[in-house]
C-alpha cells in the first residue's frame, strides 16, 4: 500500500518529534522510501542520528553540508517526493507555510513541492485553539492538495489535557494508506466541511437564545465521512458530543462565529453539508451586565443573522457540492424546494416535525432528499447513523457530476 512510495518527512521542533522515530519505522515496514528533513529546532528534540538510522538515509537539516559544501537541492527533493508529510507540524511552521515564509530547508522544499502535502499539527491546547493557529490551519486546508491529519486529544507535554497531541504514528500510517489507496475508500482525498449543533445568541453575560439541536445528525455525518477516507472539518455549535475520530473540530458559539469558521473552511472543501441549526435572529444589542427583572413586559429586539448556507451558495465553486437541511412544520416540500433554489444547493435534506421520530434531539430521523435535478427520495424512519449513510451515499452518487 505504501510500497515504493517516496515520502519526504518534515520534522519540526516540538516534543512530539520523538514520535517520528516510530512513524519512520512503520513507514519503512510498509515499504516506503523515507527522506527526513529536520528544521533546526527539531534537532533539539531528537537527533538526526536516530532518524537517519531508522530511515536508512542521511537526514537533511540545512541547505548545504558545512563539511564539504554539498548543496541539498530543495527543488530536486520536492520533485522526488510522492508526498510531503510534515509531522509534527508546529504552530510556527504552520504559520510560515500559510504565509509563504521560507527560512529553512523544509520550508523551501514545501514551497517547491508539487506533490500533495499532509500536515499533522502538534502543540499545546491553548496554542491549538488560538485564533491565529485556527486561521492558519483553515488557510492551509483551503490550499489545493493540502490535507490535515487532525491532532488527538489527551495528555499534553505541558501537563494540561486537551486537543493538540500529535496523531499517533499508527493513525498517521492509516491516514497515508487511505490517502494513496484512492479506490478503496470513496471519499479518500476529499475535503469535507460539516456544520452541526445549535448556535447560542447572547442576551447578556448569563442568558442566550438557543434551540434544541443535539448535533447528533451532523456528528454522524462527519464521523462517516472520516471513516470513508475524507479529511473532515466539523464546525460545531455547543453540544455534549465527543469529537468523531479523525475529524478536525472547530467549536463555535454564535451564528456569527459559525459564519466566520464556515467561510474560511469552505474554500478548500469539495463537499459542504450544513446540518447546523443556526439561529435566524440574534439580539440587536448584548447587555454587558446581567439584566435585572424590573419590567413587567420585557422585549428583546432581534436582528437577522447572515444565512451561512445562502452565503456559501453565492460563493460556491464549480466543483463543489453543497447540501443543506430544512426542518419544516407545514408545506414541507415546497418550502424545502424553495430553499434548495434560493441557496443554490445541489440537494436538501428535508425533515418534517410532523413525522414521529424525526428532527432535532432524538436518535432517529426521517428524511426526504430533494435534489436540483428534481429527484425526490423518501426514506423511512432510521437511526441517525443510517440516515447519515443515506446522505453520504447520495453525495457520493452526485460527486462525478460535480467534482
Ligand atoms: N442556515 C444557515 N444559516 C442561517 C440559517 C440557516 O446556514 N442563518 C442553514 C441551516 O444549516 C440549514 C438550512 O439553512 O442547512 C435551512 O435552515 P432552516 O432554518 O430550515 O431554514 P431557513 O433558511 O432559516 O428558513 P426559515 O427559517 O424561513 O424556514
Amino acid at each position: 500500500m505504501l510500497k515504493d512510495k517516496k515520502i519526504l518527512l518534515g520534522v519540526c521542533g516540538g516534543i512530539a518529534a520523538y514520535k517520528t522515530s516510530f512513524l519512520i519505522r512503520l513507514l519503512i515496514k510498509e515499504g516506503a522510501q523515507v527522506q527526513v528533513v529536520m528544521t533546526p529546532e527539531a534537532q533539539q528534540f531528537i537527533t538526526s542520528l536516530t532518524l537517519s538510522t531508522l530511515s536508512k538515509r542521511p537526514v537533511l537539516t540545512a541547505y548545504y553540508d558545512p563539511e564539504n559544501g554539498e548543496w541539498n537541492n530543495h527543488v530536486e527533493l520536492a520533485l522526488w517526493a510522492d508526498l510531503l508529510v510534515i509531522a509534527p507540524a508546529t504552530a510556527n511552521t504552520l504559520a510560515k507555510m500559510a504565509h509563504g515564509l521560507c527560512d529553512n530547508l523544509l520550508l523551501a522544499i514545501y514551497l517547491s513541492a508539487k506533490c500533495p502535502v499532509c500536515f499533522a499539527p502538534a502543540m499545546d491546547l491553548d496554542m491549538w485553539i488560538h485564533p491565529t493557529t485556527k486561521s492558519n490551519v483553515a488557510l492551509l486546508q483551503g490550499f489545493a492538495k493540502h490535507h490535515l491529519i487532525p491532532p488527538g486529544t489527551g495528555e499534553l507535554a505541558s501537563g494540561l489535557s486537551g486537543e493538540g497531541r500529535l496523531a499517533e504514528p499508527e493513525e498517521i500510517i492509516q491516514f497515508l494508506i487511505r490517502f494513496f489507496d484512492d479506490d478503496s475508500l470513496p471519499l479518500s482525498g476529499k475535503n469535507i466541511l460539516v456544520s452541526a449543533g445549535p448556535t447560542y445568541e447572547a442576551i447578556d453575560p448569563v442568558r442566550f437564545i438557543g434551540n434544541h439541536s443535539s448535533g447528533k445528525m451532523g456528528y454522524a455525518i462527519a464521523k462517516l465521512c472520516a471513516q470513508l477516507g475524507a479529511s473532515v472539518t466539523l464546525v460545531s455549535g455547543p453540544t455534549n458530543l465527543p469529537t468523531p475520530k479523525g475529524c478536525h473540530r472547530i467549536d463555535v458559539t454564535s451564528a456569527g462565529e459559525m459564519l466566520t469558521a464556515c467561510l474560511s473552511a469552505a474554500d478548500g472543501a469539495d463537499i459542504i453539508i450544513m446540518s447546523a441549526a443556526v439561529a435566524d435572529y440574534t439580539p440587536a444589542k448584548v447587555s454587558d451586565k446581567k439584566i435585572k427583572k424590573t419590567e413587567d413586559l420585557f422585549e428583546i429586539k432581534l436582528k437577522k443573522t447572515t444565512d451561512i448556507l445562502a452565503e456559501l451558495g453565492k460563493r460556491k465553486k464549480s466543483k463543489q457540492l453543497l447540501a443543506g437541511f430544512a426542518l419544516e412544520t407545514d408545506n414541507e416540500e415546497d418550502n424545502a424546494l424553495s430553499k434548495l433554489k434560493r441557496k443554490n444547493l445541489d440537494f436538501i435534506v428535508l425533515n418534517s416535525l410532523r413525522d414521529k421520530g424525526a428532527g432535532f434531539s432524538g436518535d432517529t430521523n426521517k428524511v426526504t432528499i430533494l435534489d436540483k435535478q428534481g429527484n425526490k427520495t423518501e426514506l423511512p424512519l432510521k437511526s441517525k447513523e443510517d440516515v447519515a449513510k443515506d446522505i453520504i451515499d447520495y453525495a457520493i452518487k452526485l460527486i462525478p457530476s460535480t467534482i
